[in-house]
C-alpha cells in the first residue's frame, strides 16, 4: 500500500531531508587521503543527534553503522572502518535519519582526490541519470517511466544500472511502497500522482551490473570489480509540483529547523 503525504507531512519531511543533506555536505568536507570511514561514521551520527535526528539506518535489519561508505567497486552499505580513504578513491556516502516521525535518505558520490576521467564521468552520470528520472516524476505518469528514463540514460553514456536495488517510498518508514527500480520498461506499476514521496536512488557501474555481497554480509560489490557510483535524492509531487526535499537549501532554513523541535 502506498501512502500519500499531506502538504503538512511533506513540510516535516523537507526539514529532515534538511538535516540529511546538510550532513553530507560537511561530510564533503572531510573527504580526503588518509581519513577512516569510521571517522566520518563518528561525525555523522553526532551531527544528526545534535540536530535531533536519529540515524535511521543502525540497526535497520541489523545494519551496525548509521552511514553507508562504498569504496571503488562497493556500490552500497559499505560498513565504515578504520580503512583509509586514498588518492584517486571515489566513495559513495548514503545517509538517513528520522526527524519528528519522519525519514529522510540521500546518497552521494565523491572523489577523492584527482581521480581518472571515467571516475569523474561514472560520477556524474549518476547525478544526470537521478535527473533524468526525476523529468518523469509528474502526475499521471507510471513509476517505470523513472526507472526506464534512467537505464536509458546510462547505457546511453556506456555504463550499466544495478539491478538488485532499487529505490522507494519512504516518510513513515525508511521504505515503503512502492518499488522504484532503475531499469525496466516505461507504462508500469502505479501511477504517479500528488504526496507521493519517493527515494529515487541509481546506483550504476562503469562495466557489468552483476552484484556480489561480501563475507560481511552487507557490502554490495560489482562482481566484475567495476567501480560503482550511487545518487540519491528524496524527493515529493506537491500541488505546486517536484520538489527535491534533500536538496541542500540556504542557511535561513536550517536556522528555522534549530528552534522547532514540532514542525
Ligand atoms: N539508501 C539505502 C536504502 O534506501 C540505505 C539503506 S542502508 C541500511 O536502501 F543499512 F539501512 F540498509
Ligand atoms: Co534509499
Amino acid at each position: 500500500m502506498i501512502v500519500y503525504k499531506s502538504e503538512e507531512e511533506i513540510l516535516v519531511m523537507k526539514k529532515s531531508n534538511q538535516i540529511v543533506a546538510k550532513i553530507l555536505s560537511e561530510l564533503k568536507k572531510m573527504i580526503r587521503p588518509g581519513i577512516q570511514t569510521k571517522e566520518l561514521e563518528q561525525y555523522a551520527e553526532k551531527r544528526a543527534r545534535e540536530m535531533g535526528a536519529v540515524p535511521a539506518f543502525k540497526g535497520y535489519r541489523g545494519y551496525p553503522a548509521s552511514l553507508c561508505t562504498s569504496i571503488n567497486e562497493e556500490i552500497v552499505h559499505g560498513i565504515p572502518s578504520s580503512r583509509k580513504l586514498r588518492e584517486r578513491d571515489i566513495i559513495s556516502l548514503d545517509f538517513g535519519i528520522v526527524y519528528n516521525g519522519f525519514y529522510g535518505d540521500a546518497a552521494v558520490t565523491y572523489p577523492v582526490g584527482e581521480v581518472d576521467a571515467h571516475a569523474e564521468k561514472l560520477i556524474l552520470t549518476a547525478e544526470k541519470a537521478f535527473f533524468h528520472g526525476i523529468k518523469q516524476f509528474k502526475e499521471g505518469n507510471r513509476i517505470s517511466d523513472i526507472s526506464y528514463a534512467i537505464q536509458m540514460y546510462v547505457e546511453s553514456q556506456g555504463f550499466s544500472v544495478i539491478r538488485s536495488f532499487v529505490g522507494h517510498g519512504i516518510g513513515f518508514s525508511l521504505h515503503e511502497e512502492p518499488q522504484v527500480p532503475n531499469f525496466g520498461f516505461p507504462g508500469h506499476g502505479p501511477k504517479i500522482k500528488p504526496g507521493l514521496v519517493l527515494a529515487i536512488e541509481p546506483m550504476i557501474a562503469l562495466k557489468d551490473w552483476r552484484v556480489e555481497i561480501l563475507k560481511d554480509n552487507w557490502t554490495a560489490v560489482t562482481k566484475d570489480r567495476s567501480l560503482s557510483a550511487h545518487f540519491e535524492h528524496t524527493v515529493a509531487l506537491t500541488r505546486n509540483g517536484l520538489e527535491i526535499l534533500s536538496h541542500l537549501e540556504d542557511e535561513e532554513v536550517l536556522e528555522s529547523l534549530k528552534g522547532s523541535q514540532h514542525a
